[in-house]
């Protein structure tokens, strides 16, 4: 009875982790933000509850929003992005999901980094096509002549992330411009997850928007304002991209008839995300930066690992002890939870994911449990 693209989707580690925690456990599974999203943004909300904005709004998403988010990307960016080019999504999760969709036929062929977000792998399934994984280098830097050689006649698109979870690596501006001009040559559609663009602690976020129109831009409040649970995020394409395939209203039919539109008072709580003070991300931004430098000190010795350069994920390599599956249930008896790499991509079998989107004391506890399971000889 169960459909073909559902049976090819496996179920996340990550949930499974999530779900295996009790109190006492440091749960170092998760990738969400501790904090609680910023008070003028839950005041938004709740006016705009109280207001009676309760209702179904534009499939698209309001128009403010729009209009905010097209402000947004021409300040940060200097993008010139219309709101007639933007769709409000339930999360970031949707508009993979609505891009994917919109480009994948069965049997189409994505390239995927691996180690990538677990989603990417199983989006692509559901839309019936194939994942082709490209490894990335042991610094997590990506050959992008690996990427051309990759592509076949079926290759329909590229989906990146940039600051990357697992790996916490932003990308260079080399490797944008690269995979644009890539997406240029063999006209293929470049999906760019930039949900932790505003996370950064080395570098500077490059988008491939700014080089190809052949781009569809994913974004989000979850990790910038804290807002996973508000389930708001956003797409974006070029003007130019739009006109040639009309693929924002190909997107809108998917999205219509499946979500019909983003929660109409989440959309005002991110547009006051967006209009107010950016104060708050500074200051999470900080307390990221400062427990990434813990997490760095406290395992650089237990783990060959690259310090993170953005969102909140260390990706070490686990090779001394065993697979990254083996440490993670070692560490798991310990009262630590962690996520196997291969959770990420099949080439990453001696890696762990942890995350430090938790508290500095519990981040403390963790390394120290981990500094004794490991380095006490316990394999
Ligand atoms: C790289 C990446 N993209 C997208 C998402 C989904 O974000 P949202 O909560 O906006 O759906 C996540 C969440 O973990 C993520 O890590």
């Amino acid at each position: 009875m169960i459909s073909r693209r559902c049976l090819n989707m496996t179920s996340s580690d990550i949930r499974r982790m999530f779900n295996t925690s009790s109190r006492d456990t440091v749960n170092l599974a998760i990738g969400e933000p501790d904090f609680n999203t910023p008070e003028h943004i839950v005041e938004a909300a709740k006016r705009a509850l109280e207001e009676g904005k309760t209702h179904y709004t534009p499939n698209q998403g309001i128009y403010e929003l729009r209009e905010e988010i097209s402000n947004k990307v021409k300040l940060d960016y200097n993008l010139d992005i219309n709101p007639e080019d933007i769709i409000v999504t339930c999360g970031a999760s949707e508009g993979l999901m609505l891009a994917l969709m919109s480009l994948v036929d069965r049997g189409d062929e994505v390239i995927v980094t691996d180690p990538a977000f677990l989603s990417y792998r199983n989006l692509i399934h559901l839309c019936e096509g194939r994942p082709v994984p490209v490894k990335l280098k042991e610094d997590f830097s990506l050959e992008v002549e690996k990427v051309e050689e990759s592509i076949t006649d079926k290759t329909k698109c590229i989906v990146i992330n940039t600051p990357g979870n697992p790996t916490g690596k932003v990308m260079s501006k080399e490797e944008i411009k690269g995979l644009s001009d890539i997406a240029e040559d063999y006209n293929l559609i470049v999906i760019s997850d930039e949900v932790y663009d505003k996370i950064i602690y080395k570098g500077k976020h490059y988008s491939p928007m700014r080089y190809t129109e052949n781009c569809i831009v994913v974004n989000g409040f979850s990790k910038t304002y804290a807002m996973t649970g508000w389930r708001i995020g956003y797409l974006y394409v070029s003007e130019t991209l739009n006109s040639r395939l009309n693929i924002i209203d190909h997107m809108i039919k998917i999205h219509q008839y499946s979500f019909a539109c983003a929660t109409s008072f989440a959309q005002y709580g991110a547009l006051a995300a967006l209009r107010g003070d950016q104060s708050c991300v500074d200051k999470m931004v900080e307390e990221f930066r400062r427990r990434k430098d813990l997490m760095v000190k406290g395992l650089k010795d237990v783990f060959k690992l690259y310090p993170p350069e953005g969102a909140f994920y260390i990706f070490p390599n686990t090779q001394e002890y065993g697979t990254g599956e083996e440490v993670v249930k070692t560490l798991m008896e310990k009262g630590v939870l962690t996520v196997p790499g291969t959770a990420f991509g099949e080439a990453s079998t001696y890696y762990i994911r942890l995350s430090y989107a938790t508290n500095y004391e519990y981040l403390e506890r963790g390394i120290e449990i981990i500094r004794e399971t490991l380095l006490g000889g316990i394999k």
